[in-house]
C-alpha cells in the first residue's frame, strides 16, 4: 500500500533532475503519473521506466510555455486516468546575467517558464478540480488535492546575476498564497518548495569548459565554478548540496496525506541554508 494509491499526479519538467526524482517518488507511493519534458526523449524514458516498474505513466512532452499546453496536460490526466490530484510545477532552467546585461527576451523567458506556465496549467486545472470537488462535497467525501510550486532561495532572498529568475520564483510564491485562499474550499493544499543548492545539470561544477544546455534550440550557460561550490558547502549547515532524491522527498511531504491541513506555505529545502 502506498500513501498515494490511485492518485493522479502531473509533474512538469520530469525528464531530468529534480522533476524526474519527484515522478519516481510519487509513483513509488502508488500515484499514476503524467510526465512532461521539453525534450521528449527523457520525458518518454521516465514514463517507460515508471511503467516498467509496475506503475502507470503517460508522457505529454513539449514546452510548458506553448499555447494550450496547460489544457493538453490536464486533459491527458483526466482522459487517461480519470482524475487530477497532484500538480507539481517544476519545469524550468536558469538563464543568468547581471542586470545591465539582461535582455528583454531573457527576462521574459524566465517569467514565462517559471511563472506564466504554472499559472496557465493551474488555470486549466481549475474547472476540472471545481467539478470534482463539488461532486465529492455532494457525496459527503473530503478529498484533498495538492499543488506544489517549485521556487528557489533566489526567489526568497535574491541572488546576484539572477534578476529575472528570482523575480519569477518570488512571484510564484504570491501565486501560491493566492491560490491557497481561492482553492481552500475545494480542499486543495497549495504550497511551495524553495530549493537551495541541489546537484543537477544546472549546478554542475564548471571545470575547464563553460557548460551549456540546449533549451528549445537556445544554448544556455549553466554550472557553478568549483570554488563557489566549495563556499556553498561551507555555508550550508548540513555541509553539502542536496540530491534530486532529497529534493523530491521535500515535495512529497506536501503531496502526502500528512500535509492535509497545511496550505499557503513555503518550505526551504536547502540543508539549512538561509541566504
Ligand atoms: N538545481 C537547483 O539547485 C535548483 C535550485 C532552486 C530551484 N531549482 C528549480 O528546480 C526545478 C528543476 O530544476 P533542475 O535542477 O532539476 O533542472 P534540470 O535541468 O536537471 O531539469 C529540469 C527539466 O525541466 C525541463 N524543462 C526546461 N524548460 C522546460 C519547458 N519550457 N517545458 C518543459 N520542460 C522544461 C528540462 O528539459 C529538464 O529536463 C527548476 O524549476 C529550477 O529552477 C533548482
Amino acid at each position: 500500500m502506498g500513501k498515494l494509491d490511485g492518485k493522479v499526479a502531473l509533474v512538469t519538467g520530469s525528464g531530468r533532475g529534480i522533476g524526474r526524482a519527484i515522478a519516481f517518488k510519487l509513483a513509488s507511493e502508488g500515484a499514476k503519473l503524467v510526465v512532461n519534458d521539453l525534450d521528449s526523449r527523457p520525458g518518454d524514458a521516465v514514463a517507460r521506466e515508471i511503467t516498467a516498474a509496475g506503475s502507470e505513466a503517460v508522457a505529454v512532452n513539449g514546452s510548458v510555455c506553448e499555447d494550450g499546453f496547460g489544457e493538453r496536460f490536464v486533459a491527458a490526466a483526466t482522459e487517461t486516468f480519470g482524475g487530477i490530484d497532484i500538480i507539481i510545477n517544476n519545469a524550468g532552467y536558469t538563464w543568468d546575467a547581471t542586470m545591465r546585461n539582461t535582455s528583454d527576451d531573457q527576462f521574459q523567458a524566465m517569467l514565462d517558464v517559471h511563472l506564466v506556465a504554472p499559472f496557465r496549467i493551474l488555470r486549466a486545472a481549475a474547472e476540472p478540480i471545481r467539478a470534482l470537488a463539488k461532486k465529492e462535497e455532494q457525496d459527503g467525501r473530503e478529498v484533498f488535492r495538492k499543488v506544489v510550486n517549485i521556487s528557489s532561495i533566489a526567489g526568497l532572498y535574491g541572488n546576484a546575476g539572477q534578476s529575472s529568475y528570482s523575480a519569477a520564483k518570488s512571484s510564484l510564491v504570491g501565486l501560491t498564497r493566492t491560490l491557497c485562499k481561492e482553492w481552500g474550499h475545494y480542499k486543495v493544499n497549495v504550497n511551495c518548495v524553495a530549493f537551495g543548492l541541489i546537484h543537477t545539470r544546472l549546478t554542475e561544477p564548471i571545470k575547464d569548459e563553460q557548460k551549456t544546455i540546449d533549451v528549445g534550440g537556445r544554448e544556455i550557460k549553466v554550472g557553478i565554478r568549483p570554488h563557489l561550490l566549495d563556499t556553498f558547502d561551507e555555508l550550508i549547515p548540513l555541509g553539502r548540496g542536496g540530491t534530486p532524491e532529497e529534493a523530491a522527498d521535500a515535495v512529497y511531504l506536501f503531496c502526502s496525506p500528512e500535509s492535509n491541513y497545511i496550505s499557503g506555505q513555503v518550505v526551504v529545502c536547502g540543508g539549512g541554508l538561509m541566504i
